[in-house]
């Protein structure tokens, strides 16, 4: 198989074909999302939430991340396979950026690492973008900043707010980056940001005028259920199917018929 670099992605941007991202945090997930030929996987740091239980992604650690992280690569053979870096491992001191994104590439053997944010962040980028590490920027709504938004609504629909996104988005550009998360912004800032930038430009809840779509696994399956944004579009309700095949093997056991004569030794 004819593995997905970098440089497939921008050579996909170029001819106009659109990039598929979906998340998986474990091996048995991976592997049916890379079999079904998926191009990017993103172990992200939703992790904390769809994997912890956690309410923000903010508690996950960076170990936890790493062992996500090396779960997914050993099932894969053709996606790249993208990594989060997560809350408080690079924000505000490059060295530790680096040393966090080394960590992730040695221990993991993923592709490339995420981080959220802009000019913020533009020296850790630059930092790891230095040590050869493959970065992804994501702008627009930043989970990790839910503490100062107070809200997951839609971003950047003040002009203030979508200037700021395009200069950081080029800014992400300038400094190196891959490719670029748009998450959860009005549909005409993420064309035009897709339009102005040479790299890639994937989008969650950010329209259909970026470059490629990315969506948590467990929300596009089903399997979680109180989430529902509109960008949402789910492809199967794998809760009730789980819950009625759970369902059926109680049943089945509490009256005996688990496990029939063949199902024994
Ligand atoms: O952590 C995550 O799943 C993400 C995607 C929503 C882009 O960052
Ligand atoms: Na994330």
């Amino acid at each position: 198989v004819k593995r997905v670099t970098t440089h497939v992605l921008s050579e996909m941007k170029l001819r106009g074909e659109k990039i598929s991202m979906l998340t998986a945090y474990d091996y048995s997930m991976g592997r049916l999302v890379d079999e079904a030929g998926i191009d990017v996987i993103l172990v992200g740091d939703s992790a904390s939430n769809v994997m912890a239980g956690h309410e923000t992604t903010l508690p996950i650690t960076l170990d936890q991340m790493i062992y996500h992280g090396k779960s997914v690569v050993k099932a894969v053979n053709r996606a790249l396979v993208v990594v989060d870096l997560p809350f408080g491992t690079y924000q505000g001191d490059s060295k530790e950026a680096l040393i966090s994104s080394i960590r992730i590439m040695k221990e993991t053997h993923a592709d490339a690492v995420k981080m959220e944010g802009g000019k913020e962040v533009i020296q850790s980028v630059e930092r790891i973008l230095s040590a050869g590490i493959p970065v992804m920027g994501h702008l627009g709504l930043m989970p990790q900043s839910i503490h100062k938004y107070g809200t997951y609504t839609v971003r950047a629909k003040q002009d203030a707010e979508a200037e700021k996104l395009i200069e950081d988005a080029r800014l992400l550009e300038e400094a190196g980056c891959f490719a670029i998360v748009l998450e959860k912004i009005p549909a005409s800032l993420g064309e035009r940001v897709a339009k102005e930038l040479k790299i890639p430009v994937i989008g969650i809840g950010a329209g259909g005028g970026v470059d490629g779509q990315v969506l948590v696994i467990h929300d596009m399956l089903g399997i979680t259920q109180e989430f529902s944004p509109r960008f949402l579009r789910r492809y199967h309700n794998l809760a009730t199917e789980i819950k009625g095949a759970v369902g059926n093997y109680i049943q089945d056991v509490k009256s005996q018929d688990f496990p029939n004569e063949k199902e024994q030794y």
